[in-house]
């Protein structure tokens, strides 16, 4: 008889509140429901997610986003088989209205509770949607995060390296402030540099003297910040092709500081002797093109396959919990109502701590 396992999935870490359904049959997953309401609007005045604001948010949408997750997906609590619910890392107000939820729904229902790790929700997104077999690379590069992993299993991570500062989403965010473009920064600066010329300005690339996966971003903006100032003094503002010229500048630096680390994380994966390599990109900065093809060439002259889920399974969402807690499920692991919500949570407890922590709170 066919094996299968719906599970409830609640997210609440950043500025996302989220539920989705989720149901595995026989080892393949579908996403019944997946809702996703953002809180852009709520912060947008204060130029970064507000923790307080955040939180009370949390609190006041997540029973109204799983109830709607339960009806999309058609089913009710009681054909559900668990509750997971990101448990960290990210910012505790946040989370701990995830968490409450979600133990108030196990203590009513007595349906089984597990607590996923929110980085690792992200890390197994390729085998939710492309049924990738351990172990595989994984580049995660966002607003929050930025670090390379190598996924050995549902609960085993090793970390090759990671920003030490800014997340590069969050230098693209304040790039598009210095160039008075709006907010998020991304899409807007990707935008500006395609009639920009990326030679213009020369921008550092930080960390790529220096061994191994550990990157910097945080300098480029001062860099950044000069180039600017330089250019508003030489002819007394900012024209149209300057902006395009600094987004190009700003863009090729980010793509090159990421393609350069991971080729280093690429050998150091290969060194491992994978059967059916692949590299999988996760996060809003992946939705980049430049980086994108930057990415994947590289790939394709590694002899390894280059993966990056749909945009919408990429950065913040309930199914990814939902699969992550399916995976841990699968291996007979449970929580109870002790479970604790964590601001910090690494994935690879062996890898030395991160330094940066990212604009929308410390990360691991
Ligand atoms: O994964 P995400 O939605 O949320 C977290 O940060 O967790 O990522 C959002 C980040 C923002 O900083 C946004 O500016 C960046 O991803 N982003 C992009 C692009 N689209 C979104 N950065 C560069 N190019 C893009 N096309
Ligand atoms: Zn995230």
């Amino acid at each position: 008889m066919a094996q299968s396992l719906t599970l409830l999935g609640i997210e609440s870490s950043c500025d996302d509140t989220a539920a989705a359904v989720v149901r595995q049959i026989d080892g393949r997953s579908t996403i019944l429901s997946s809702v996703v309401e953002g809180q852009t609007t709520l912060h947008a005045e204060f130029g970064g997610v507000v923790p307080e604001i955040a939180a009370r948010a949390h609190a006041e949408r997540v029973d109204h986003c799983v109830e709607q997750a339960l009806g999309l997906a058609g089913v009710s609590l009681s054909q559900i088989d668990g509750i997971a619910v990101t448990a960290g890392p990210g910012l505790i107000g946040g989370v701990l209205a995830g968490v409450m939820c979600a133990k108030g729904l196990s203590a009513a229902t007595g349906l089984p509770l597990i607590g996923v790790n929110h980085l690792a929700g992200h890390a197994l997104t390729p085998r939710l949607t492309d049924d990738l077999d351990f172990p595989y690379l994984m580049l995660l590069v966002s607003g929050g995060h930025c670090q390379f992993l190598i996924v050995e299993g549902p609960d085993s991570f090793r970390r090759l390296g990671g920003t030490i500062d800014d997340a590069p989403g969050e230098a693209f965010d304040k790039t598009a402030r210095l160039l008075g473009l709006p907010q998020p920064g991304g899409p807007e600066v990707e935008k500006a540099a395609r009639s920009g010329d990326p030679k213009r300005v020369p921008l550092p690339r930080p960390l790529l003297d220096r061994p191994g996966c550990d990157m910097s971003f945080s300098g480029l903006k001062t860099a950044l910040l000069r180039a600017r100032d330089s250019a508003v003094a030489e002819q007394g503002g900012l024209r149209k092709q300057d902006q395009a010229d600094l987004a190009a500048s700003f863009q090729l630096a980010v793509t090159d500081i990421l393609a350069e680390k991971s080729r280093r994380a690429i050998d150091e994966y290969l060194a491992l002797r994978p059967s059916s390599p692949a590299f999988a990109v996760a996060g809003g900065v992946a939705a980049n093109q430049s980086i994108r093809a930057a990415l994947e060439a590289l790939c394709s002259g590694s002899g390894v396959a280059f993966l990056a889920p749909p945009l919408a399974l990429c950065t913040d969402n309930a199914a990814m919990i939902a699969h992550a807690g399916i995976e841990r499920f699968a291996l007979g692991d449970r929580d109870d109502l002790s479970l604790s919500a964590r601001p910090r949570w690494p994935l690879d407890s062996n890898a030395a701590p991160m330094l940066g922590a990212g604009r929308k709170g410390a990360k691991a």
